[in-house]
């Protein structure tokens, strides 16, 4: 089996050769090893790096049969989470599904998403799309006290429990969270719903491939098996230190040569549409882990070609503190052929009979050669095709990466104490018991 592959040769130039990421080889082994070895700051969160080859056949077993109930009893099942508690189910199910899913009646039960923003007028919709229908619920949350999935949870269980009954209910609810600690674990356990635990040493972040991510992907209907066994590929990979057999340390290095260069911005780059939420999967895996103590590159993303006009005029002539990571998808599942016009109005028969995958390659291509010779330098992240086992590699690829990436910083990959200050600021304007002291306090302040 192939495996994804990565090309930084368009990211050196006379600002960054080949010799100054070649001379960064100690420090990303030294991080590469922190991480293996557990040897750096947030240790304790390291659980997620023998993930893939350490999952038991019965966990897997148990989650493929509890997906296989879900589907067989459910129209719609609705996955509430926010964070890294959703966006690593959302993005491969978005890859692998069929753009108009959501459009199609074809029986399979389709996975919404709910508990990831607060839009009233999003749950109301939700609420109102359930009417009448089979569904059921996966409701994720480590802490079991996140706000968002919080009450959306309150939400659509109360109208699931209204609808079908406590005994019907409790067999529809599949809870995700701590083995032992928080509300969520003790509804679950007083209500008898079927649970899957969160290992207390993988942080939300990382968590795609245990249940959190694993049973939603499989209700959607796609194998986790081979999704699990690309990652473990992957994993075998990136314990090499050495920058030609291990992406992952040559993508840490490189990117931590650009930043110290001036780049503080990256963009990773799709030229497929179905990768749209694994950008925001990336974006989460790279912000929460490597923006604080005031250091970080910004880790933004862009869906071409449609953000070339948008986005396209500041990355090819706006400051030049930007660089770009593509991932770039060899081949497409289907084939379409532009056909001939007679009357050629469009002026487009210069390309009938070529495929549009090929225009969309050239428009990559183009691209790349414009933004390197505009200052942009740019890594390609080339994955074969989009499918369960190649996206096993690539989220395992970015989550390594991550790790080493961070230490080589010099921050803990691994915490988020910034999370944090929206909350307390929230909890204290919804004068939240407790916060009696800061509601008064910024309440004075807003006066
Ligand atoms: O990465 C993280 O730790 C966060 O994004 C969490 O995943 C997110 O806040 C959800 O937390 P929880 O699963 O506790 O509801």
């Amino acid at each position: 089996m192939d495996v994804i592959k990565l090309d930084i040769s368009n990211a050196l130039d006379s600002k960054l050769t080949a010799d100054a990421v070649n001379a960064l080889l100690p420090e990303a082994t030294e991080a590469l090893s922190k991480v293996d070895n557990g040897t750096g700051a947030g240790n304790d969160f390291l659980g997620w790096v023998d993930l893939p080859s350490r999952l038991s056949d019965e966990l897997i077993a148990d989650i493929n049969a509890t997906a296989a109930r879900l589907r067989n009893e459910c129209e719609v099942v609705v996955a509430i989470g926010i964070g890294g508690s959703y966006l690593g189910a959302k993005a491969v199910i978005e890859a692998l599904s069929d753009s108009f899913a959501a459009y199609r009646t074809d029986g399979l039960p389709k996975v919404l998403f709910a508990g990831q923003n607060i839009g009233e007028d999003y749950l109301f919709e939700l609420m109102r799309y359930l009417d009448g229908k089979r569904f059921g619920i996966i409701v994720i949350s480590k802490s079991g006290t996140t706000t968002e999935p919080a009450i959306a949870f309150r939400l659509l269980k109360e109208k699931l429990e209204r609808e079908q009954g406590k005994e019907v209910a409790s067999r529809r609810i599949v809870a995700i969270t701590d083995e032992h600690r928080g509300a969520l674990r003790q509804l679950a356990t007083e209500e008898g719903y079927k649970t899957f635990v969160i290992d207390d040493n993988v942080g939300g972040r990382f968590s795609v491939l245990t249940p959190v991510g694993l049973l939603p992907i499989a209700v959607a209907g796609y194998d986790i098996n081979k999704l699990i066994e690309g990652a473990a590929q992957m994993e075998r990979v990136t314990c090499d230190g050495a920058f030609g057999s291990n992406p992952s340390l040559l993508y840490a290095a490189t990117r931590n040569a650009l930043y110290r260069s001036g780049k503080k911005i990256e963009i990773l780059v799709n030229y497929s549409p179905k990768l749209h939420y694994f950008g925001e999967w990336w974006k989460q895996l790279y912000g929460e882990s490597e923006g604080k103590d005031h250091k970080g590159i910004y880790p933004a993303a862009v869906d071409n070609t449609t953000d070339l006009h948008s986005m396209g005029q500041w990355i090819q002539d706006g400051e030049r503190i930007i660089f770009e990571t593509v991932i770039s998808v060899d081949t497409t599942e289907h084939e379409v052929v532009i056909p001939t016009d007679e009357a050629n109005l469009d002026g487009l028969n210069y390309i009938a009979g070529k495929r549009v995958d090929q225009v969309n390659k050239m428009a990559e291509l183009g691209t790349r050669i414009a933004h390197v010779d505009g200052g942009v330098p740019n890594m390609r992240v080339v994955v074969p095709a989009l499918n369960e086992t190649y996206l096993g590699q690539l989220i395992y690829f970015f989550e390594k990466a991550c790790g080493i990436s961070g230490y080589m910083l010099g921050v803990n990959p691994f915490n988020q104490p910034g999370v944090e200050g929206y909350k307390s600021n929230m909890f204290a304007l919804l004068e939240k018991p407790g916060y009696e002291e800061q509601t008064a306090a910024i309440k004075n302040r807003l006066k």
